[in-house]
């Protein structure tokens, strides 16, 4: 089967499982027309995301690489009236794009963006001794996912869910001799995952609309 019929399959799942609606679209639009790269999660993963928090029941989710929000919506939707969401993001353009995006689709109030270099934003918020998050998605800058699971796993309360996106990256990740930067990120992250004691996890291999990539799916364990 080749990429096409793929990509078709995937045009099909999401047509029956993930319709696109007003507030999705509009955020889109506002990204591509506020210039912003188109890299955010498809439609059929953005409902991966919400179906994982809304299993979880998570109440507290926190987001790592925000862009203009898109995924960050389908998050924001798992959680209660009186949930919380916080993303990080470095670019404060695409954090404004995202904050309007988030209040059009009615989260303003559930939905916070700190904008600054998500490591940073991470260790200020363990020192000041944040709340534990039900659920951590990891999707920001590739290099550095291998430290943002070490901030995650003490931000995450046990039993709680770490995600991360793009680890597989159209297969790329099988190059042990690769010098790209997100490339050794992605592959110590993976690694880590694996290996870590403090979780159970597994990488879900992805093909559609988006490519050939995957979403990491850890759960923390109980001490
Ligand atoms: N989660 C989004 C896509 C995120 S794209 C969605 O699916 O809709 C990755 C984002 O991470 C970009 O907006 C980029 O500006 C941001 N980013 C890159 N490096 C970062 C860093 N060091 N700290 C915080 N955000 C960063
Ligand atoms: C890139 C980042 C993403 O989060 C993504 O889903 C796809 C591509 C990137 O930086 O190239
Ligand atoms: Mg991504």
């Amino acid at each position: 089967m080749g990429d096409t019929q793929f990509s078709d399959i995937d045009s099909y799942i999401n047509t029956l499982f993930a319709p696109t609606d007003p507030m999705l679209e509009a955020a889109l639009e506002a990204s591509n027309g506020a210039g912003l790269p188109a890299i955010h999660v498809s439609a059929g993963q953005g409902k991966l995301l919400y179906l994982l928090a809304r299993i979880a029941g998570a109440r507290r989710i926190l987001e790592i690489g925000t862009l203009g929000g898109y995924s960050s919506i389908w998050l924001a939707r798992a959680l209660p009236s009186d949930g919380r969401l916080i993303s990080l993001e470095v670019d404060s353009h695409h954090a404004d794009v995202a904050r309007a995006n988030l209040e059009r689709a009615g989260f303003g109030e559930r939905a916070e963006i700190v904008v600054g270099a998500a490591l940073e934003s991470l260790k200020r918020m363990a020192a000041a001794g944040e709340t534990p998050f039900d659920l951590v998605f990891i999707d920001a800058d590739k290099q550095t996912y291998p430290h943002y699971l070490e901030w995650a796993l003490r931000l995450t309360r046990p039993g709680g869910l770490i995600l991360a996106d793009n680890v597989i990256r159209g297969g790329e990740v099988l190059d042990a001799t690769s010098e790209d930067a997100g490339l050794r990120g992605i592959r110590a992250f993976n690694a880590a995952l694996a290996e870590d004691p403090r979780l159970e996890a597994i990488v879900l291999q992805q093909v559609g609309v988006k490519g050939h990539d995957g979403l990491a799916i850890a759960r923390v364990r109980e001490a």
